[in-house]
């Protein structure tokens, strides 16, 4: 494929004050540009959803698979509402969870409006998934630019999620038309996604937000991470795509920390991630701290950071246990199977 290396504006914002800087990013984005915004869950590349050209570029510049849609990101209930069809059957639930988690890390499938969400911005699916992104820079942008904004991470596909600005600039720069230089990403790990299409409301995409949080709420919810549901119908394209993968293997360890130990034992430049006190037991060189082992948004938001640490480090292969409890934090897990390719070593 012809490989154009366009020239990337480096455009710093620390608050939603700045509106010099603030004016010129929807400038940029009015006129059919992509940038690269910091959200509070990862870093989003955003194109004007009225510029199909602009989306267009989004998926060229990230080697996005053009059947995967993108989130399309709002700024109040009332926006959301314009993209939605009038008549669809779970406005409750909707108002519900957006009264409840907006602005916020829940993403909400819902059926879209045809005269307002064209086939090409919905990539033909007759669904579209919408979320208030809590960043107060991100929420500044679309409200001047007064159009929704679509943007997936703003990685290079199949790579960990961006949480920082140095991984934006690393996989996108001379890829894209400007990107936002702002604080790390608070949460570091994406949004829940949940699709409200079927009867019952399903978790397609664990994220920040819990399955027991929405519950609350909504009631009793089905979780579907597969891919396919009963019908073998895919629910979410994403969910087919390899994600999260750093370019070192990585394996997961099923087993007690005694047995990763002596499996370590002997082991030459491999890498092992582990959590707070664990590396005085393991006396590998290369290990990575992933934080708490009781905190699993701790170890989400360390998670993306370190895969892309790993493939500074030169080593051959790199090791990460997991337990029962470990599997039991929905979201980390999903993501560690991912990065994974789901490779699993049983003690
Ligand atoms: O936290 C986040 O969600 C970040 C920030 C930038 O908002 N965005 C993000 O976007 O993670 P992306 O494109 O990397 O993941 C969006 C997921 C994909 O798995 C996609 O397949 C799914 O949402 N999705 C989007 N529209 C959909 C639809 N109409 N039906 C089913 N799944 C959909
Ligand atoms: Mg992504």
């Amino acid at each position: 494929m012809l490989n154009i290396n366009i020239c990337t504006k480096i455009i710093e914002i620390y608050s939603e004050n700045d509106l010099k800087k603030i004016e010129e990013v929807v400038r940029f984005l009015y006129f059919s540009k992509i940038v690269a915004l910091p959200t509070e869950t990862v870093y989003g590349l955003g194109a004007d959803i009225r510029n199909e050209e602009a989306v267009k570029k989004i998926y060229i510049a990230k080697n996005r698979p053009f059947d995967n849609p993108l989130i399309l990101h709002v700024s109040n209930i009332n926006m959301a509402k314009t993209l939605m069809d009038n008549e669809f059957i779970h406005k409750d639930i909707f108002l519900k969870l957006a009264q409840k988690f907006w602005p916020g890390e829940l993403t909400i499938i819902v059926k879209k409006n045809k005269e307002t969400v064209s086939n090409f911005i919905s990539r033909d699916l007759d669904s579209i998934a919408i979320r208030i992104p809590r960043n107060k820079i991100f929420l500044k942008i679309i409200e001047m630019l007064n159009s929704p904004i679509a943007a997936p991470s703003a990685n290079l596909s199949s790579l960990p999620s961006p949480t920082k600005f140095e991984h934006v600039y690393n996989d996108l720069n001379t890829k894209v038309d400007a990107i936002v230089r702002s604080f790390d990403c608070r949460v570091g790990v994406e949004s829940t996604v949940i699709s409200l299409l079927q009867e019952k409301p399903v978790i397609v995409r664990p994220g920040f937000i819990k399955q027991y949080d929405i519950e609350k709420v909504i009631g009793k919810i089905d979780v579907c991470f597969d891919g396919e549901n009963k019908n073998d119908k895919i629910i979410s394209p994403g969910l087919k795509y390899k994600h999260y993968a750093p370019k070192t293997k990585f394996f997961l360890f099923d087993g007690s920390l005694e047995n990763f130990k002596i499996f370590l034992n002997n082991k030459n430049n491999v890498c092992a991630f582990l959590f707070n006190g664990e590396e005085k037991e393991i006396l590998i060189k290369n290990k990575i701290i992933l934080g708490n082992y009781t905190d699993e948004n701790e170890m989400c938001k360390n998670l993306y950071t370190s895969l892309r640490k790993l493939d500074s480090l030169n080593v051959d292969v790199c090791y990460l246990r997991i337990d029962e409890k470990i599997k039991n934090y929905t979201t980390f897990f999903n993501r560690i199977l991912k990065a994974s390719g789901f490779s699993i070593i049983n003690e």
